[in-house]
């Protein structure tokens, strides 16, 4: 039996990843590089949907790329590299552009929820056909599994659409992949407003949690998590948001089940919970902190692992490119 093909990426469209995205994402890739055949991106095309500062995206690539491998990603097990160094997965978007109904990219809740206050009049082509350009990144790669957060999982189903369709109309040529979104970890909440995810374009400063900042930073943070008033500690996302969300965080950072979690939990109130999340979460933040610093002082061998990762993620995003063109007709240009 072959091993199977994972494939996950993330924007670096921030100074740093935040618990969210270790949560949701992080964690799975983590364990499951061990057992897949493993293809993590940074996707940079992704973060030109909206405008980026020339100088920070280049930052911020490097940066996303170092947190990958200071939270576990073994860049010689797996690969690891930078989207736009495969100029395969524009070309797949650009092919696969072609087989999506503008109504059914129409329907991506991410793209009506990002141009919600604006309106969509202003919002560039690029962020409307964005979950185009994922299902390229997917498909390039013959992925079985796709691990994300929840967030993610409209993205993906639009991929196995787009697959489906393709192989039907002109022959077997992309791996239908799998959603993996992980039970209790699919949604981290914004902990100043705990109904709204925790994301990088979140609204309040003091809602997410950095993987970058400072101990101190992050304990204060969470000593200040929006609870309510009746100082009972009982896992109910739906009454309890603020406190249900403090009880995930302390599972996720602690590797418990939230039943666990509650139940060492006897006693103590909102102030006691409060700071067992904070020494967990910082428990496991501060060593990412730290060697992704470290990583960041030599980005020659950075730049070098990534080279390495671009060079085995193009050899099969190639491969995937020609059987698409060789089944749509497109004539082979003679070397
Ligand atoms: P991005 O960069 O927004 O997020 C990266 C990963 O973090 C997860 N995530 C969360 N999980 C739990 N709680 C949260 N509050 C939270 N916020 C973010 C996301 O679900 C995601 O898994 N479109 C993708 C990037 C992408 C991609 C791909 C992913 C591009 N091509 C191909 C998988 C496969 C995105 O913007 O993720």
């Amino acid at each position: 039996m072959t091993t199977a093909r994972l494939f996950s990426g993330m924007q670096p469209s921030a100074d740093s990843l935040h618990f969210g995205n270790y949560a949701g994402a992080l964690l799975q890739w983590i364990n499951m590089q061990e057992t897949h055949d493993a293809v993590f991106c940074v996707v940079d095309l992704h973060a030109l949907t909206v405008p980026q500062d020339p100088a920070k995206l280049a930052e911020n690539t490097r940066k996303t790329a170092a947190q990958y491998i200071a939270s576990g990603i073994d860049p010689h097990k797996s690969t690891l590299f930078v989207q736009s160094h495969v100029p395969a997965h524009s070309e797949l978007a650009w092919l696969l552009n072609t087989v999506t109904a503008f109504g059914e990219a129409s329907r991506m809740t991410q793209f009506k929820d990002k141009t919600q206050k604006q309106g969509s009049d202003n919002a560039t082509v690029g962020l409307f056909t964005y979950p185009i350009l994922q299902a390229a990144d997917i498909l390039a790669h013959d992925a079985n599994v796709v691990p994300v957060g929840e967030d993610q999982r409209q993205h993906i189903e639009l991929t196995r659409d787009l697959a489906t369709r393709f192989n039907q109309r002109y022959g077997p040529v992309f791996t239908v992949p799998e959603v993996t979104v992980m039970e209790g970890a699919a949604k981290i909440y914004d902990l100043q407003n705990p109904t709204a995810k925790m994301s990088k374009s979140g609204e309040s400063p003091a809602g997410i949690l950095w993987l970058l900042d400072e101990p101190a930073v992050l304990t204060k943070k969470i000593k200040s998590a929006v609870t309510d008033t009746d100082n009972s500690i009982v896992f109910d996302p739906e009454h309890k948001p603020g406190v249900s969300n403090l009880l995930s965080l302390l599972a996720l950072a602690t590797g418990k089940a939230v039943g666990d979690v509650v139940a060492s939990l006897s006693g103590g109130g909102y102030g006691a919970l409060k700071g067992e999340v904070a020494e967990a979460v910082v428990a496991k933040v501060a060593p990412i902190r730290e060697k992704t610093h470290e990583l960041l002082g030599d980005p020659a061998e950075l730049d070098r692992l990534l080279a390495l990762g671009a060079e085995k993620a193009a050899a099969t995003a190639e491969a995937t490119l020609g059987r698409a063109h060789e089944a749509l007709g497109l004539l082979p240009r003679l070397h």
